[in-house]
């Protein structure tokens, strides 16, 4: 690959159980402020956070379904639907933006087939705006299923789309 491949891993997410749903509410309640860290478990056990684990945090929580409601929309890091089978986020952020990613962004879209925010129809690939990896040093930087990736060329971008077609 082109770019620089820097590490990462991926592991497949679960499907939604609301008995996997109350397991996971279980082991972060008796944390301070419980609700963000059940959702971003929620999110890292599904790849989304289910809308029907609203509920279930709201009662274990003492809060209304609207309040958790607001807590999930308020983050956009929080997905509503389950994510594609390959997830690529490409950093925006201002030091890749002056590295070219304002120039990488659009050509992610058009390789991938896939616009910023959205999963492909065929459930390939979701293609999301992340800002700052860590990697501000090879940027333009992306991160592919968990792996990041820095020194972002078209070369690299042809390779991305390769691999997210397996
Ligand atoms: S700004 Fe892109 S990795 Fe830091």
């Amino acid at each position: 690959m082109s770019g620089a491949s820097v590490s990462g891993s991926r592991h497949a997410h679960e499907a939604w159980s609301p008995e996997r749903g109350q397991e996971i509410i279980a082991d972060h309640i008796a944390l301070e402020g419980a609700t963000m860290p059940i959702l971003h478990a929620m999110q890292e056990t599904f790849g989304y956070v289910p809308q029907d684990a609203i509920p279930l945090i709201a009662d274990a929580m003492n809060l209304s379904r609207a309040e958790v409601h607001g807590v999930f929309t308020f983050y956009h890091d929080f997905r509503h639907e389950p994510a594609g089978r390959h997830i690529v986020k490409v950093c925006v952020a201002e030091a890749c933006q002056a590295a070219g990613a304002r120039e990488t962004s659009p050509k992610f879209e058009k390789a991938l087939d896939c616009a910023f925010g959205e999963t492909r129809p065929d459930g390939q690939v979701t293609l999301e705006p992340i800002y700052c990896l860590g990697l501000c040093a090879c940027a333009p930087s992306a991160m592919v299923d968990g792996r990041l990736v820095g020194l972002i060329d078209d070369e690299a971008i042809a390779e991305i789309a390769a691999e997210v077609r397996s």
